[in-house]
């Protein structure tokens, strides 16, 4: 059976106690900070729930950024001007239940991210994640991030581009 999720900002009729991704910290997130965050105004969090039986599947994280412009390859900077700073998007966390990793689920996140970014008054240049680790980096590789020169860890993606890459 194909999954019927929607994606929708977190809020407090979400069941965060049973989310479970295998990485303890993002679970904790979830569970214990991502609501302050939203009322302090740091991070927003969206949730993509399982419609069948409202368990939350994934969820990623929100928040205005902004990169140096010397922090990106010459082949992205030559046709913008020259300003210091570009303004940016981070995805500050990104997670997939167990019971739904290798479902597209992570991909639909990221896609859901990309398209809550354009629509956004403010505009932006890239999409920017912190991958977590090496398996996390070769994800976001996948979906066309690119990696920062001053850390593999770091990645970007030029929104123009991922409107084309995903269609959107
Ligand atoms: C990494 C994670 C977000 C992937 O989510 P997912 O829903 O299982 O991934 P999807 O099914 O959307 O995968 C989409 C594509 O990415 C690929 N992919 C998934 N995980 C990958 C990985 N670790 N490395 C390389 N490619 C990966 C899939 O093979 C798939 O490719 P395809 O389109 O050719 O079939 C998920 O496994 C997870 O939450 N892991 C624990 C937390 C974590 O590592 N978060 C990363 C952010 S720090």
């Amino acid at each position: 059976m194909s999954l019927n999720l929607i994606i929708e900002a977190l809020a407090g009729s979400h069941d965060r106690s049973a989310f479970s991704c295998g990485v303890p910290v993002l679970d904790r997130y979830l569970r214990e900070q991502a609501n302050q965050d939203i009322k302090r105004r740091v991070s927003n969090c969206f949730v993509a729930v399982d419609r069948n039986n409202g368990v939350i599947a994934g969820y990623y994280t929100l928040a205005a950024s902004s990169v140096p412009i010397t922090s990106l390859p010459e082949d992205q900077t030559k046709r913008l001007p020259r300003y210091p700073t570009l303004p940016a998007i981070l995805i500050g966390r990104l997670a997939v239940h167990t019971l739904y990793q290798g479902q597209r689920v992570g991909s639909a996140l990221i896609i859901d991210a990309l398209q809550r970014s354009t629509r956004a008054a403010p505009a932006s240049f890239a999409l920017i994640v912190d991958a977590k680790d090496e398996q996390a980096t070769a994800f976001y590789r996948k979906h066309g991030f690119i990696p920062f020169e001053s850390s593999q860890l770091s990645l970007f993606l030029p929104i123009a581009t991922a409107l084309k890459l995903f269609g959107s």
